[in-house]
């Protein structure tokens, strides 16, 4: 199945950076979001990110412009009916996510497949929202997408063989390196990130460190390019708990248990970069 059109639910901070990673390969891109404002929003992000390019010589402005053009905004999810194939980057929400499946099943083509960028959620259950089991899969991109290299690809107990090809080589015309992973809570990527994050932030909680010390100690000591709590609130830390909150309910087991703090600071609104204030102050 060639994919020329693709269709992009969600144009926050992941939604946004699939919608420009796909324009900037050469495919035309619906960018959906329920309301004007956040699909603005996503155009400004991708604006940014390409201006930063250019900047750097990486791409010429018409480059830029060329990739712009290729985006349609939209806030009507039947825009939907016209894409080859979709990636569902919504907000963290099993009810929500189901609710998207359901009535894109409805409004896409019999061939589109249905891909979601859940980072944690069940793959088969979003398939079974929807009469296409076979054509749903996991996508799941890493942030900031533009970057990464990684996608994740998960099959749903469903899932064809065909999906999982046009999806590997849709992974590899974004220029990125697929990787698949079995259906359980969090996958492999979040299974081994998240539990060392909540251990972070259990560390800063239990007065074991400071927010810098334990950075410091993960980036100069471990190389990692940045330290968890810095991680953390790229993330989100909205998104971390809600990914905590699968792995614990999905796994049974308490070593998964959301730090205490974390959840102070998700009530608090200090969600990271996204909110201004999270383990950093970002309102500079
Ligand atoms: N758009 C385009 N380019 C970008 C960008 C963006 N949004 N953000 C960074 N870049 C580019 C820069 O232009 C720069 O390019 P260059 O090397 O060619 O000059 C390069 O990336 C490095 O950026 P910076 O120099 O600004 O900053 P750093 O060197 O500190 O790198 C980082 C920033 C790439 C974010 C790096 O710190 C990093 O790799 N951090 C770890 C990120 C990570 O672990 N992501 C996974 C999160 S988990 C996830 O997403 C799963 C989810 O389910 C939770």
């Amino acid at each position: 199945m060639g994919v020329e059109t693709i269709g992009v639910i969600g144009a926050g901070q992941m939604g946004s950076g699939i919608v420009q990673v796909a324009a900037s390969n050469g495919l035309k891109v619906v960018m959906n979001d329920i309301s004007t404002e956040f699909v603005d929003k996503g155009f400004a992000t991708i604006d940014n990110s390409l201006s930063r390019m250019v900047k750097k010589d990486k791409i010429s402005s018409q480059e830029k412009n060329d990739i712009i053009s290729r985006i349609k905004g939209s806030t009507d999810i039947s825009d939907m009916k016209q894409v080859d194939f979709l990636v569902e980057a919504a907000t963290e929400n099993e009810q929500l996510k189901l609710k998207i499946f359901s009535e894109l099943d409805d409004i896409c083509k019999n061939d589109t497949i249905l891909s979601s960028n859940t980072s944690s959620i069940s793959i088969t259950k979003i398939a079974g929202a929807t009469k296409r089991p076979q054509k749903v899969i996991g996508m799941h991109f890493m942030n900031p997408v533009p970057v990464m290299k990684l996608v994740e690809i998960i099959r749903g107990l469903a899932t064809s063989d065909e999906t999982n090809k046009t999806t590997n080589d849709l992974a590899l015309k974004l220029k990125k390196i697929p990787v698949e992973a079995n259906d359980f809570p969090g996958f492999i990527s979040n299974r081994v990130l998240l539990p060392m994050i909540n251990e972070a932030i259990y560390a800063l909680f239990e007065g074991v460190g400071t927010v810098k010390g334990i950075d410091d100690v993960m980036t100069l000591g471990m190389n990692h390019p940045m330290g968890p709590l810095a991680l953390a609130d790229l993330i989100g830390l909205d998104t971390c708990l809600a990914i905590l909150d699968v792995l614990f309910k999905g796994l049974g087991d308490p070593k998964y248990r959301p730090c205490p703090l974390l959840k102070k600071y998700v009530d608090a609104g200090w969600l990271g970069r996204k909110s201004g204030k999270g383990f950093y102050d970002y309102s500079k």
